[in-house]
């Protein structure tokens, strides 16, 4: 409780992400990264591992983007930023809310590293926006990366929504809406990385696809299946029934639009 509280006060935070409960979210967030260190330690590597090939993906294109852009990297625990410095001129980290990390990060690479306090699905402020409309466009002449975040990105929208007497029908289309609006913001992006929960995972039942569709989707718009990986969310150490996501990455490098005759 005290950790979090800590924790809580060493982060800022958009106001309006923070009255839906993101910076709390944040700070537990923040907490359990100290506390089960070992057991993320392998989600971690492949994390960054995957963000790894795909920047290097990019920066092995014919006209590689100069700046990345970094969705959920507020925390910055699964960037790996020391190697995307050696690809990319400008590094956006970009969150709703950011940690002593982050914010040392950019100090350290003055010019170089910057923290974007953005809501990437441009409804935090206002639930009654319809999220395809509301999504704010990503740099188009950048790498852009999702690190961790479709499926959190609906929780707490939707958890308010519920509390101000919305139906779960409706609340649920208004979850999908969001993280269909999140993907389909890359449709302009040439050179992208999704890394996303996939399936919720209990030992001795089978696993809870989180995303049913989400993959065909991203097939048929050029997005390539990369590494899976285990997460072991909440290990035995933590609960009595403990439970794991199954994690996909995705990569996206389009060739450059042929110029007009
Ligand atoms: C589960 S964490 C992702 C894991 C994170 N990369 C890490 O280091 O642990 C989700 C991240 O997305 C951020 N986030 C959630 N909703 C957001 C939104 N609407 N816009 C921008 N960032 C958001 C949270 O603040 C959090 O840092």
């Amino acid at each position: 409780m005290i950790e979090e509280a800590i924790a809580w006060a060493r982060l800022d935070c958009l106001p309006a992400a923070q009255r839906l409960g993101l910076r709390r979210e944040a700070a537990a967030l923040a907490v359990r990264h100290r506390r089960l260190r070992t057991h993320w330690a392998g989600h971690l590597a492949h994390t960054r591992a995957a963000l790894l090939a795909s920047a290097r993906l990019a920066a092995a294109s014919p006209e590689p983007p100069q700046r990345a852009w970094i969705m959920g990297a507020g925390l910055l625990q699964d960037v790996p930023l020391t190697e995307l410095l050696d690809l990319f001129r400008q590094i956006d980290l970009v969150d709703v809310c950011f940690g002593p990390a982050a914010r040392a990060a950019e100090r350290g690479h003055p010019g170089r590293v910057h923290c974007v306090r953005l809501d990437v699905s441009g409804v935090l402020a206002d639930l009654s926006r319809d999220p395809q409309a509301a999504v704010p466009a990503m740099p188009a002449d950048a790498w852009c990366a999702s690190v961790n975040l479709l499926s959190q990105l609906p929780l707490l929208p939707c958890s308010a929504l519920l509390a101000r007497g919305s139906s779960e029908a409706a609340v649920e289309r208004y979850g999908r809406s969001m993280q269909h609006a999140h993907v389909d913001a890359f449709g302009p992006i040439r050179h992208g990385c999704l890394i996303i929960e996939h399936a919720l995972t209990r030992a001795g039942s089978t696993d809870e696809w989180l995303l049913p569709g989400l993959p065909d989707r991203l097939v048929s718009t050029g997005w390539t299946a990369g590494a899976r990986w285990h997460w072991p969310l909440n290990p035995a150490c933590e609960t009595a029934e403990p439970e794991g996501r199954a994690m996909q990455a995705w990569f996206r490098s389009l060739a450059a639009p042929a110029p007009a005759p």
